[in-house]
């Protein structure tokens, strides 16, 4: 197994000049629809990126978006592995991402020879992998888990079955509290979540004592613990909309504050507070790597592209549609509940 890797240091991109900004906007635009390409963002991207994206959503519904997409390229501003679901999700589809160098530090803490040696140790437990995870380790899981469809999955799996979960002992640990199954956890954690503060936290809510601390489920269990509300990104935005309170502590990737902002901009989002040290300010560093000038380029240019190999391909395939047909089967339940 290897360790979490070190912090990267996060490098602020310079800023546009007006003229400059609006040149590439003209550029993506028209390159965009010459080319029939859909723009897929996560939350965490820069504001200017999530506002020209045709969808902005969680790794779920990124996921299900990627699979649908009638485009013929797909342009995916989010990490590596989010465009390489998308390539195995749409292989008929050309699909460019910002940043080849955009990885994740959950990705890199698990290799696929070391999984693998775990799997073999462990004959009998069923592999649930979350989805940040690269391709060769996805092909060596029976499930893929997504934070909003974790918790659907894993109650999916027959109760006797010993589970081993990769690569995010945070989320892990939070699902084997949540369904009280066994569960052995891989030790890989976001370099992002893990830098919230408790103390810190704990002496903003003191100050703002009204506001719910809305928490991603990648961080320790000494925040999640003191959270009103732990889901993904897009269960966290749907919590901070539907809810009366008029301010919220946000311990997650801070980018998705810019949609927060745009739906309800009577209220108040705050960043929970990082530790003293490395980074304080809740950007993953991956990320942040997307800029517009990467994205027109990606477009112009038509890569960096994502390739994956045929046979590997497949073989990721089959646990990510056994994710997309548990997780649509229970929502459908849900539905019909209501
Ligand atoms: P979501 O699935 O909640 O969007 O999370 C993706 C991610 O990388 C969180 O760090
Ligand atoms: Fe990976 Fe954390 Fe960045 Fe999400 S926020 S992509 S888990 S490093």
């Amino acid at each position: 197994m290897t360790d979490t890797p070190k912090f990267p240091i996060c490098e602020t991109p310079k800023p546009l000049d007006p003229a400059q900004k609006a040149a590439l906007m003209e550029e993506i635009a028209r390159l965009r629809k010459e080319k029939n390409a859909v723009i897929l963002a996560h939350y965490y991207q820069d504001g200017d990126i999530q506002d020209l994206a045709d969808f902005v959503g969680d790794s779920l519904d990124l996921s299900r978006r990627a699979a649908e997409t009638d485009a013929d390229m797909i342009v995916f501003c989010g990490v590596r592995f989010m465009g390489e679901v998308a390539k195995i999700l749409s292989p008929q589809k050309k699909v460019v991402i910002p940043d080849m160098a955009a990885g994740c530090s959950l990705e890199e803490s698990c290799r696929a020879e070391d999984l693998a040696a775990w799997r073999k140790a462990n004959p009998d437990h069923v592999v649930v992998t979350y989805i940040n995870s690269s391709v060769e380790v996805k092909a060596l899981s029976d499930y893929i888990v997504t934070s909003s469809s974790a918790l659907d999955i894993i109650e999916a799996i027959p109760p006797e079955k010993p589970i081993l979960f990769a690569p995010d002992r945070h989320l892990g640990s939070w699902l084997k509290r949540k369904t009280g199954r066994e569960m052995e956890l891989w030790p890989g954690s976001c370099i992002v979540h893990e830098e919230f503060s408790e103390e810190a936290l704990m002496a903003l809510k003191e100050k703002h004592p009204d506001a719910p601390i809305a928490a991603h489920p990648e961080c320790p269990f000494s925040i999640l613990e003191k959270a009103d509300f732990v889901g993904s990104t897009k269960q966290i935005l749907d919590f901070v909309l539907s809810r009366p309170e008029k301010e919220f502590i946000i311990a997650t990737e801070q980018h998705i504050i810019h949609q927060m902002k745009k739906a309800a901009p009577h209220k108040t989002f705050i960043p929970a507070p990082g530790m003293d040290g490395d980074c304080k300010c809740a950007t993953c560093p991956y990320m942040a790597l997307n800029t517009l000038e990467k994205l027109a380029a990606a477009l112009r240019n038509e890569e960096p592209e994502i390739i994956i190999d045929e046979a590997l391909r497949q073989k990721a395939l089959i646990p990510l549609q056994r994710m997309l047909e548990i997780s649509a089967q229970a929502a459908a339940r849900r539905a019909a509940a209501q």
